[in-house]
């Protein structure tokens, strides 16, 4: 199993690398790539850790050496937010980065399972998957949102409210990756029962999490370490289903039946190839079908800034 990290050198790069290299099965084989003249060096420290996980690391504008027989990449390379600013304000910096970097693996790791974490992720999936398309190589099982962060955020706050431990619970996050396009499925969450009240403010919580991270971190930019093991729990249960475990199932932002939005993000069961079924969104209640109603007029501006990109 390779898995490669574009973007490896960043704040996300650097935590999901020393969580894939303790946490990939033996004998995997972990690329590091980003423009950073830093990025061979990130590879030697990490070589120091007791795994059999081989490391290594790549920089400059050519990322083919790290994607050769690459099964998953996993792209967080771009800038990130500052206070005052929106997600969608990262477009103009980071679309040419994905267009850039996903023609990169097409030409050179065409059948890699792709996760895309870099931002405006409701843009820019739709990005990769046009320049994917162009390249004629364009599999719509194989290529991931990754929104895992709105999961694991949303099991810490519920269990911190309820008194639960987050390890026992998994809140189903559909949607997208931005503000009302981000909606956790409170009502599914077995065994705890919320107040009108607890369900707005902890959803408003949920939607707001990453500004709350960005204001804390006061110009210092955006989540790194929550999104480290977010980013390393969906590479791994992609390497988990790629090696053919049953039942590996996660919400991300993928290519959908169409019915909502062309891209939704929803609980996916994976497998050798990707995307094996999109699963059910389940009932939702009056509040989820309202919320979900009411962020489609986002969720198709915020494709389509991403699919013209790509054509115009
Ligand atoms: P960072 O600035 O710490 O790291 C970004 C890295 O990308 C840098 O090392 C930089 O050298 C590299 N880079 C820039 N252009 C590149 C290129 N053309 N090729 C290769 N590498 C390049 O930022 P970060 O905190 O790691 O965040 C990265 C991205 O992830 C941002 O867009 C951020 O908004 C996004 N993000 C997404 C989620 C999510 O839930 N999907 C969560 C947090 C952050
Ligand atoms: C997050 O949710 O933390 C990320 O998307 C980064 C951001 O800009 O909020």
């Amino acid at each position: 199993m390779k898995v490669a990290v574009l973007g490896a050198a960043g704040g996300i790069g650097q935590a999901l690398a020393l969580l894939l290299k303790t946490q990939l099965p033996s004998g995997s084989e972990l690329s590091l790539y980003d423009i950073a003249p830093v990025t061979p060096g990130v590879a030697v420290d990490l070589s120091h850790i007791p795994t059999a996980v081989v490391t290594k690391g790549f920089c400059g504008e050519d990322a083919s050496p790290a994607l050769e027989g690459a099964d998953i990449v996993l792209i967080s390379a771009g800038v990130a937010r500052k206070p005052g600013m929106d997600r969608s304000d990262l477009f103009n910096v980071n679309a040419g980065i994905v267009r850039n970097l996903v023609n990169q693996v097409a030409k050179t790791a065409p059948e890699a399972l792709i996760g895309i974490i870099t931002n405006p992720v409701n843009t820019t999936v739709a990005i990769a998957a046009e320049a994917l398309k162009k390249a004629g190589v364009y599999h719509p099982a194989k290529l991931f949102g990754v929104t895992t962060l709105d999961i694991i955020r949303s099991n810490t706050f519920v269990a911190e409210l309820k008194g639960l431990e987050p390890d026992s619970l998994e809140v189903p996050v559909i949607g997208g990756h931005s503000g009302v396009t981000i909606l956790p499925l409170l009502s599914q969450v077995k065994g705890v029962s919320f107040s009108e009240q607890e369900v707005t403010e902890l959803t408003r919580r949920i939607q707001n999490a990453g500004t709350e991270v960005v204001e804390a971190k006061a110009g210092g930019g955006s989540a790194t370490l929550s999104m480290g093991q977010a980013a390393a729990r969906f590479g791994l249960s992609l390497v988990r289903a790629l090696q053919g475990e049953a039942n590996v199932i996660e919400c991300a932002y993928v290519e959908s039946d169409g019915n909502l939005s062309r891209f939704f993000a929803q609980p996916l069961l994976l497998g050798r190839n990707g995307l094996e079924q999109r699963l059910p969104l389940g009932t939702l209640s009056e509040f989820e079908q309202q919320s979900l109603h009411n962020m489609l007029s986002v969720l198709k501006q915020d494709i389509e800034l991403g699919v013209n990109f790509i054509n115009q």
